[in-house]
């Protein structure tokens, strides 16, 4: 479903992703580990093209990533993303955030989309909150708002990047279980957190990034209890550590 070869990205002189390979199968979930500036964040961007490549080559579903135009849009649809701040329209309703793009991108009707939006928010757990604004939901809501928005574009993959560092404590499960919900329902997932019982529980694969390029690459059981490289197992002593 998600297929990377040989990609390079620079900023500048900062080389942020070195020979990237990563074959994502349909219904997998992989989760991304790593420190802090090790180009997590960059490779999902890389995904859905909000920042283009050097070199190398990126396949969704079987079609290179196009550079522009309709059939970046196209693509973009195909390929939903959350991030750790939610970018949910502050001047839209819940529900007209879920049924936006829907409208405009996919050219549903304005009932259609309504029915599907109204059953995502069903699914996080958030119909009643249908007629609010963002700020008047608490963090875990509105995070769980900004999921149901991406999934109604129906899309192939979904990325996400530390969706759960903005909330306070008690709303990161709440976050977990939709994302652990769709995993078993075979959503192809690429996942970078922090979240270690998350990458447990969900994963089927571990990928462990560090200055730029995939380290690691195994199953998390193996990961947790026999990484093989000494920044892994460094890596893991400092989160693992309290
Ligand atoms: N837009 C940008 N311009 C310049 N440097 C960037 C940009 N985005 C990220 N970087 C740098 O690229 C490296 C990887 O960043 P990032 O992908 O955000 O890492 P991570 O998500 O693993 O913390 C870091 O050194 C970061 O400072
Ligand atoms: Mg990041």
């Amino acid at each position: 479903m998600i297929s990377m070869k040989k990609v390079q990205k620079h900023f500048g002189d900062l080389h942020v992703l070195k020979d990237v390979d990563l074959e994502v199968p349909t219904g997998q979930v992989v989760v991304v580990l790593g420190p802090s500036g090790s180009g997590k964040s960059t490779l999902c961007r890389t995904i859905n093209r909000l920042e283009p490549i050097d070199e190398g080559e990126i396949w969704i579903d079987g079609q290179i990533l196009p550079s522009e135009g309709k059939a970046l849009a196209a693509l973009r649809a195909d390929v939903g993303m959350v991030f750790q701040s939610f970018n949910l329209f502050a001047h839209k309703t819940i529900l007209q955030n879920v049924t936006l793009a829907p409208i405009k991108v996919r050219g549903k009707s304005k009932a259609d989309a309504e029915k599907r939006g109204m059953e995502l928010l069903e699914r996080v757990g958030i119909a009643s909150q249908r007629d609010k604004y963002p700020a008047q939901l608490s963090g875990g809501q509105q995070q769980r708002v900004a999921i149901a928005r991406s999934l109604a574009m129906e899309p192939k993959v979904m990325l996400f990047d530390v969706p759960t560092s903005a909330l306070d404590p008690e709303m990161v499960n709440e976050v977990l279980d939709v994302m652990v919900s769709l995993a078993k329902e075979g959503m192809t997932m690429l996942v970078v957190t922090h979240e270690m019982g998350f990458a447990r529980k969900a994963a089927d694969r571990v990928i462990f990034m560090a200055d730029g390029a995939i380290v690691e690459d195994d199953d998390p059981e193996t990961f947790f209890t026999q990484p093989k490289s000494e920044r892994a197992r460094d890596f893991l002593g400092k989160i693992l550590g309290h």
